[in-house]
């Protein structure tokens, strides 16, 4: 057994307002005790209901322990491309995504980069993600392979792509169905392993595909799927002129049965009413993405909308639309893009939707999200005076939550101490 002594954050439910006490708790100078890679104790110090006496404390006093990050949208074929410059969505697709992608046909280059992609994710405290791979079946196989060896739990599936995009880079809706189901039948539920059915977009897509998409998730319905929806002004008039049956964007994948509790639609920056409405009557969860919708001009997330209309939300870096891999960043963010549009992002509901509000997103929270004691021990020390002048602005900081906002406003994955998933630690000291 391990023992953690630190400041412990913990959620239950969405703060939605942040006095709302009962939906976290807060243990300054507490008990993490993990054993066999579960959390089996999570509280105040005197409440500990073994012997400690045999176990060394681990001591973080003055750091903060909380659930690993959860990133519901990233690419972790675009790593080497982040931080492209001078376009805009489509444009940044044909210029930089697509040339890159090409490059997952080598299944060692895949390979390799499944490795960094994950190491990147554990330096900057992400313990789960749901991942888009390319086109090609070996890319998926790349990173689930490389995931289960880090023990961690993580969601990808092979991108259907039938029209609209380079040759190299497409499938038909027969190859898409096939690949993707000998993908689910070899991963899905393998480990800690999910699979998500990946049509790129609505734009890439034809009719034929979107069925075929439709047709996995009836045949498997507890795997997930993940989709673009609703990202940049120039890409929603394209869909519209595409599929002039629907009654807009969110409409043709609802059409195929592609909106349901398992979907996660990243972006959703311009979302009608009605279509918020469709989101909640389908369960579906949304991916919100601070960095690459302010990185790629795409528009301002409207999180006020999102939360009265009840629907289950968590973060995506967007990673390489996004410019980081950092959900601390994308938090920093995701506070100005509120602030743009007259509204105010609490640092205590702010954490919760980089945490259980992730793991809420993708229907984990019974295994991830919480340090609630039985689920997995993946957890992160996140130091809030990591750099002087953190170290100058933490000595005004006298509650949680200011504290919480030093670290979403100035941190990143300096701050990150240590990450740990299913109990063993997977980021060491300065790396
Ligand atoms: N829409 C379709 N493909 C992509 C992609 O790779 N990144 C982003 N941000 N949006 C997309
Ligand atoms: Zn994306």
């Amino acid at each position: 057994m391990d023992l953690f002594q630190g400041d412990i954050l913990t959620y239950h439910a969405d703060p939605e307002e942040p006095a709302r006490e009962s939906a976290y708790s807060f243990f300054p100078d507490g008990i993490l005790a993990v054993d066999d890679g579960r959390i089996v104790y999570c509280g105040k110090k005197e409440n500990v209901p073994f012997s400690t006496e045999n176990h060394p404390i681990h001591d973080y006093s003055g750091q903060l322990i909380m659930a690993g990050f959860v990133d519901t949208h990233i690419h972790y074929p675009q790593i080497g491309m982040i931080a492209s410059y001078g376009e805009q969505l489509l444009e940044w697709l044909q210029r930089y995504a697509f040339p890159e992608e090409m490059k997952f046909a080598d299944r060692a280059y895949a390979a390799m980069m499944a490795r960094e992609f994950t190491n990147e994710l554990f330096r900057n405290g992400t313990t789960t993600a749901l991942v888009f791979s390319t086109v090609h079946p070996g890319s998926a196989d790349a990173l689930f392979e490389e995931a289960m060896k880090r023990e961690m739990c993580l969601l990808t599936g092979k991108i259907l792509m039938d029209r609209n995009a380079p040759e190299p880079l497409t499938d038909t809706p027969e190859s898409a169905y096939h690949e993707s189901r000998k993908l689910i039948e070899k991963w899905h539920g393998k480990g800690r392993l999910r699979y998500a059915v990946t049509p790129r977009f609505a734009i890439t897509s034809s009719r034929e595909q979107l069925e075929a998409a439709g047709r996995l998730l009836k045949e498997f319905p507890d795997v997930y799927l993940q989709t673009h929806l609703s990202e940049n002004p120039r890409e929603i008039t394209s869909v519209a002129e595409l599929f002039p049956e629907s009654g807009g964007y969110l409409d043709v994948y609802d059409r195929y049965g592609l909106a349901g509790p398992k979907s996660v639609f990243a972006h959703c920056v311009h979302l009608t009413d009605d279509e918020f409405r469709v989101m909640k009557e389908r369960d579906a969860a949304i991916a919100c993405c601070p960095c690459s919708n302010l990185f790629l001009g795409s528009g301002l997330f409207d999180f006020e909308k999102a939360f009265s209309h009840g629907i289950r939300t968590g973060l995506g870096t967007d990673v390489g639309g996004g410019n980081s891999f950092s959900v601390l960043m994308n938090l920093n963010e995701a506070y100005k893009v509120a602030q743009l549009r007259g509204q105010q992002l609490n640092p205590i509901r702010a954490f919760y939707l980089a945490t259980l509000g992730g793991a809420r997103a993708l229907s984990l929270e019974q295994e991830i999200g919480t340090l609630n004691p039985g689920n997995y021990a993946d957890f992160i020390i996140l130091n809030p005076r990591t750099t002087p002048l953190m170290k100058l602005r933490m000595k005004q900081a006298t509650t949680l939550t200011d504290t919480l906002f030093t670290l979403m406003m100035m941190g990143d994955d300096r701050c990150v101490t240590g990450t740990w998933v299913n109990g063993k630690r997977v980021k060491q000291p300065a790396s």
